[in-house]
């Protein structure tokens, strides 16, 4: 099982140190793994039970690159693990899955742990289109890739508080089994109260969380609940 907090553009290097100390005083099941996404202003390296993870990143070691990191600045944290195509990362800041498919190649190569989010605008579920343009969003992907876990997150699930209903997830994620024998998790409005009918769908291996997982309290409810499993 898998549960990862996205903070997105939420919590301070000050705030994230606290956040991480009081994760380690959260009693999580054993099969249980973290991982936590601050910004980048809070990378570092931090004792306990999370493995921390970057949000985005340039697919380069260094350069003139203005506003984007890179491995060097990774690697100073020892910063293995990625999200790349994110929703908002797509929609809100214009990113190709072109651009996508080349940080995702970058980062590979260097055997990264790849969050890699897809999922749907309302406007294509209503249009009843889903799987061409999932399969749009995983052009360039190598779908085999062992450092690989997909996330899938339909847009209009996300941050709305309007999480998708377990047989829309469950016929979603049906389809990426087709596709990929890599871990495969929901993202859309997960929280306390709805984390347990989700990890009991078929073929979900865990939670990217973001709104839910910026309050510590939030967070650490949410692994106990996987712990009651
Ligand atoms: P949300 O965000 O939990 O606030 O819906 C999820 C995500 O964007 O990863």
């Amino acid at each position: 099982m898998i549960l990862a907090a996205n903070f997105k553009m939420n919590h301070t290097r000050a705030s994230t140190k606290e956040y991480l100390r009081k994760l380690q005083e959260c009693p999580k099941p054993k099969d249980l793994e973290l991982f936590v996404f601050p910004p980048y202003t809070a990378l570092d390296r931090y004792e306990g039970p999370a493995v921390i993870g970057a949000q985005n990143a340039y697919g380069a070691e260094q350069g003139s690159y203005t506003g984007e990191i890179g491995l060097q600045q990774l690697k100073e944290f020892g910063i293995t693990t990625l999200i790349l195509g994110h929703s908002e990362r797509r929609h809100l800041f214009g990113e190709s899955q072109e651009l996508i498919a080349q940080k995702f190649a970058f980062y590979k190569e260097r055997g990264f742990t790849i969050f890699y989010c897809v999922g749907e605008t309302l406007d294509i579920r209503e249009k009843g289109d889903i799987q061409r343009y999932l399969l749009a969003q995983l052009e360039g992907i190598d779908l085999k890739y062992e450092g690989l876990i997909v996330a899938y997150e339909p847009v209009w699930a996300i941050g709305t508080g309007r999480s998708a209903k377990e047989e829309e997830i469950k016929e979603v994620l049906a389809f990426l089994q087709t596709l990929t024998s890599r871990p495969l998790l929901y993202g859309g409005s997960v929280k306390p109260q709805n984390i347990q009918t989700i990890m009991r769908i078929q073929g979900c291996s865990g939670a990217l969380v973001g709104t839910a997982s910026w309050r510590i309290e939030s967070f650490c409810q949410m692994i106990q609940k996987m712990k009651e499993l």
